[in-house]
């Protein structure tokens, strides 16, 4: 496994700092070796973080492994991993992935902790999804369906259930039903048999509990032990509810402070923030993208980065690499360092663009725009670089890369005013430059 030059602090957070898909989960298996404890945060199962492993019974074989809600160290056997208070928890999805984690022989137990504060998803909250997504038409947003929405809307309107529901039953059904009729008064008839979800959480309860522990209180704990953790954030800079394209974005905080809230970590104990970012961009779902590559290039770059959804398996948009959002994402994240993932994507190409800034009417546009409605009548400005032919896909030092690839990376490097500490060349463990 490639090793990091530098040691990271107690308390590292990996953000996403794009639109999602950056590689996260690639990062957080890798650097896992080297903490106690991972944590996700934020976010439910609209996340899909994507690890590829040797496969020991196939040799020369790849196992690919993608995660929606439990924290991707969790293949690495030293390191426990905790669900915090701020995800919203679909159990049968977790289930499910601790299903396959046994399948594969991965042993979960005594490793994986819930928190008893985050609120749990239901199917009512896909079916909401759904009947949002159908009302707003055109301005849909293009949501994972996965109920994410619905749930953190019942979070802040106060009516949300949390994990500790699940073990005073008669509570939890007054609550599930109560929620019930509220629903149905808002959307009609909502189809579903609600009867057998509320009997399943009965059984599903008696599974969980071993794992329902004041996580914060864990963290802390562990914390005070010496034990280092690191926050495995979900979706992106660019997707967060306050920082992200509103209304084209998820509904929780996926920058810094969502990761911090959403465990009860104290802002002064975080000690790193890497950013992940793609050589390129990518978005899935509606909204704005000012470097969208509409055109053959696009489809190109989509095949070669297999740029498909892990959640949803819907083509991603892809385009070229935006230093504005780059370095919007540096500035809302406080980053401190920057992991550029899926530069061997790029190989092969003539010449690469780079977008630099944004002028709406001869304007140009300081910081990222807040109206994202007049996204589409901005221009772009560009840089070109030159492109390299050679397979970079075995290099393991920076210094081994192609000129032009390393001149690219230090181009990034420069715009958005961050370190670019780390280089995904492909998606294994060992496909990663630290320099
Ligand atoms: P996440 O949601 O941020 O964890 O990212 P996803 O798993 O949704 O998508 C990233 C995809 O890119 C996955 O299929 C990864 O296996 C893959 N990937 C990550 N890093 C690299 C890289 O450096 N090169 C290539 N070719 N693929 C990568
Ligand atoms: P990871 O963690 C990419 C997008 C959806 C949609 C919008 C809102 O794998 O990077 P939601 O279901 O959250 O209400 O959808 O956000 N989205 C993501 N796109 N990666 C993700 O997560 C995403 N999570 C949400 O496509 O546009
Ligand atoms: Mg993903």
């Amino acid at each position: 496994m490639p090793a990091r030059k530098t040691k990271l602090g107690n308390v590292t957070a990996i953000l996403g700092s794009q639109w999602g898909d950056e590689g996260k989960g690639k990062l957080v298996d890798i650097l896992s070796e080297k903490f106690d404890i991972v944590a996700r945060a934020t976010g439910g199962a609209n996340a899909g973080h994507t690890i590829y492993l040797n496969d020991p019974e196939n040799p020369g074989k790849k196992k690919k492994f993608v995660f929606h809600l439990i924290p991707s160290g969790i293949l690495n056997q030293n390191c426990i991993c905790v669900i915090g208070n701020g995800v919203a928890l679909h159990l049968e999805t977790m289930l499910k992935e601790l299903a396959l984690l046994k399948e594969n022989k991965v042993e979960t137990l005594n490793r994986i902790f819930i928190s008893d504060r985050a609120h749990l998803l239901f199917e009512y909250h896909k079916e909401i999804d759904g009947i949002e997504e159908e009302l707003k038409g055109a301005k849909k947003v293009g949501t994972t369906k996965r109920g994410i929405g619905p749930c953190y809307t019942d979070k802040v309107r106060r009516n949300g259930i949390r994990v500790h529901d699940l073990f005073n039953f008669k509570v939890l059904e007054e609550k599930y039903r109560s929620n019930l009729n509220i629903f149905r008064k808002m959307y009609g008839k909502i189809d579903y048999d609600f009867e057998k979800e509320l009997e399943s959480l009965k059984e599903i309860a008696k599974k969980i509990k071993p794992m329902v522990i004041d996580t914060a209180y864990f963290l802390d704990k562990a914390l005070k032990s010496g034990k280092k953790i690191l926050l495995e954030g979900a979706n992106g800079t660019l997707l967060d509810i306050d920082h992200g394209t509103y209304p084209f974005v998820t509904s929780s905080n996926a920058t810094i402070g969502g990761v911090l809230s959403g465990t009860g970590i104290g802002a002064t104990k975080l000690t790193d923030a890497i950013g992940i970012m793609k050589a390129y961009t990518t978005r899935v779902g509606g909204g704005p993208f000012p470097t969208e590559l509409k055109d053959k290039l696009g489809d190109e770059i989509r095949e070669s980065g297999g740029e498909y959804g892990a959640t949803t398996g819907r083509p991603r948009r892809c385009g070229w690499f935006d230093a504005v959002v780059g370095k919007y994402a540096v500035i809302v994240n406080g980053l401190t360092e920057i992991n550029l993932t899926k530069l061997d994507v790029l190989t092969g190409l003539d010449t690469l663009k780079i977008a630099v800034a944004y002028k709406y009417k001869s304007e140009y546009i300081k910081g990222f725009p807040a109206d994202t409605d007049l996204i589409d009548d901005f221009k772009v400005e560009y840089i070109e670089v030159p492109g390299w032919k050679k397979d970079i896909s075995k290099v393991k030092k920076f210094e081994d890369l192609p000129k032009a690839a390393q001149k690219y990376v230090q181009t990034i490097e420069k715009l958005i005013e961050c370190p670019i500490t780390s280089i995904g060349v492909g998606v294994e463990r060992n496909d990663m430059i630290f320099r």
